[in-house]
């Protein structure tokens, strides 16, 4: 895009609606892998609670909770088997009131993680239907459909697995005899929901209650983008991938599985819902292309954020990151939503990793130790100045746990102690996801690092974490845990979350340079080089904060990202 002077607002809100959620910015905590209190090695709900000073400290809104309920946990815990019930891996629902009290008292917001589009296969209503045979009423709560060919032998259409392989499972019915197929767009342990079942619906209207009357602020939707399938479940035609759909080059809505229009329904019966709590968020996991599209999810009825999966995805550029920007806040504000920003979570290579991979390769899904290895020094230092640029967009911005220390993707795991679905539905064509969830380091010298009281971990830490504990950076000048903290503080302070932006001029094709002005304050200059030639300040400006160190001359380095204020 040009570097027209451009002001692209955080939409105006009708008065009293000043909610938390639009600005806020919100910790996502992978409960497996942030931190143990039992030493079995994987992490739990007490773990949480006793680490929440960590979040306070650390200056966050709020924490997201992936998913802790009930589950074989053949998806890490995004295969339900009771959506009201915590694992016992995990903890028990005292646990939850009890973090969920914890967190509030320190002025910290919880958020779930709520899975609709699929169940477990060990959900009671998924053995019901296999139980209860074909045209049953059990079943109707699934995608239950007979197969193609003479005998059935052939899935009813051609859907492929985000995961690998087919979509379709095969039942054997109760008398024995080879059965139906049912749908499920991940793991085969994952049956996908019908929603246009009445029940299903009703369902999940309870659940939503069920934990909002138990005090928790919101919900992440997963693959909020998948409960409405076209209708017949026509053929695609072509593979498909969610996990990578933000570089599509194709809208997503003209694949039959996603971003259909039944989804919309959905939604707005869940804000109903939601608004009879009051300040309650509602956050969309929707890998949907163009950003358009993904804004009708955001309509004033529907749901409240959703990540900006295109930002994630954005090559390190400057001109594709200002296109990127431009786009999520020009059309999240066309809906009066604000933008979600986000560079990792627990189903991408971690972006201090990522940013180290060729500019223009196509994001892997992990990284193996046989692949090339990436620049961990460079990777570090872009993924600093990315998460600066993140930080003073206007909206709401999400981190993965482990991003405040500048943790990299563990790039080496031994395939043997690979859990994702994902690695061995492609027979180890890709790594998979486990390389972003392995526990993380709290104390450098002690055993697992701290991370479980036996020194246990579920997955091995890399060498390299030791120099990344938490216990290492605190207090350190220039280390990524205090770059953080410094940089929530000045966002809030400075009220960027809820400023206008507008790219600055004369900077140069390397260079994001915006201006980011909060409704009762001065501008501030945000810029980051992308470029090798250094880039001199305007005259009289004062760095706030940046990423890495300036030259000699005070100008920013290529990598570097600095908030400036010019007023
Ligand atoms: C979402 C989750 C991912 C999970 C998938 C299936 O993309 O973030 O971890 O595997 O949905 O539930």
């Amino acid at each position: 895009m040009s570097l027209q002077p451009e002001t692209l607002d955080a939409p105006d809100r009708p008065a009293g609606t000043a909610a938390w959620w639009r600005t806020a910015v919100v910790y996502q905590v992978y409960p497996r892998s942030f931190a143990d209190s039992t030493g079995d090695g994987v992490g739990d709900l007490p773990g949480v609670t006793a680490r929440l000073d960590h979040l306070a400290d650390l200056g966050v809104d709020g924490l997201w909770l992936s998913p802790m309920y009930v589950s074989p946990m053949a998806d890490g815990g995004y295969d339900v088997a009771d959506y009201r019930d915590v694992d016992p891996l995990f903890g028990t629902l005292a646990d939850v009131d009890e973090l969920v009290a914890r967190a509030h008292e320190r002025g910290l917001r919880v958020v779930l993680d709520l899975v609709p589009n699929h169940t477990s296969d060990e959900h009671a209503w998924f053995r019901a239907a296999l139980a209860a045979g074909p045209g049953s009423p059990e079943r109707a709560r699934y995608l239950f459909r007979d197969g193609r060919g003479e005998r059935g032998e052939q899935p009813p259409n051609d859907w492929r697995s985000v995961f690998g392989g087919e979509a379709w499972t095969r039942v054997t019915e109760p008398d024995g005899t080879p059965g139906q197929w049912y749908l499920h767009l991940f793991d085969s342990r994952q049956p996908d929901l019908d929603w246009t079942s009445a029940e299903v619906r009703e369902e999940f209207h309870a659940v939503l209650r069920y934990w909002l009357d138990r005090g928790v602020d919101g919900f992440r939707i997963d693959v909020a983008h998948g409960l409405a399938k076209a209708e017949g479940l026509p053929d695609h035609g072509r593979d498909h991938d969610l996990l990578d759909a933000g570089r599509e080059d194709a809208p997503t809505h003209l694949a039959p599985m996603w971003d259909q229009e039944g989804v919309h329904e959905v939604y707005r019966g869940w804000r109903r819902v939601a608004d009879a709590y009051g300040d309650r968020v509602l956050i969309a996991e929707a890998w949907v292309q163009p950003p358009e599209r993904l804004a009708r999810y955001l309509r004033p009825d529907e749901l409240h954020l959703a990540f900006a999966f295109a930002f994630l995805d954005t090559p390190w550029r400057a001109g594709d990151l200002r296109a990127a920007v431009t786009a999520a806040l020009a059309t999240t504000g066309a809906v009066g939503a604000p933008a979600t920003w986000v560079l990792s979570n627990h189903d991408v290579v971690r972006h201090t990793t990522r940013l180290a991979l060729p500019v223009d390769a196509r994001r892997p899904i992990g990284i193996r130790a046989t692949d090339p290895q990436p620049d961990e020094a460079l990777g570090l230092r872009r993924g600093r100045a990315a998460s600066l640029l993140m930080l003073a967009l206007p909206g709401a911005a999400y981190l993965y746990q482990g991003e405040e220390l500048g943790l990299p993707e563990h790039t080496a795991l031994p395939d043997e102690v690979r859990q994702d679905p994902a690695f061995f539905r492609e027979q180890g064509r890709v790594a998979g996801r486990d390389g972003c969830r392995v526990p993380l380091p709290w104390e450098a010298g002690a055993p697992g690092l701290g991370f479980s009281p036996s020194g246990r971990t579920w997955l091995p830490q890399p060498e390299s974490f030791a120099r990344f504990a938490a216990d290492a950076q605190r207090g350190v000048a220039g280390s990524t845990l205090e770059l953080y903290r410094a940089a929530l503080r000045l966002r809030r302070e400075l009220g960027l979350g809820a400023g206008r932006l507008a790219w600055a001029e004369g900077f140069g094709a390397d260079v994001v340079a915006a201006h980011v002005t909060a409704p009762d304050g001065a501008p501030v200059l945000v810029v980051a080089n992308l470029g090798p030639e250094p880039v001199a300040l305007p005259p009289g400006a004062r760095v706030l904060l940046a990423s890495g160190a300036l030259d000699e001359a005070g100008r920013v380095p290529q990598d570097v990202t600095a908030w400036v204020s010019v007023g």
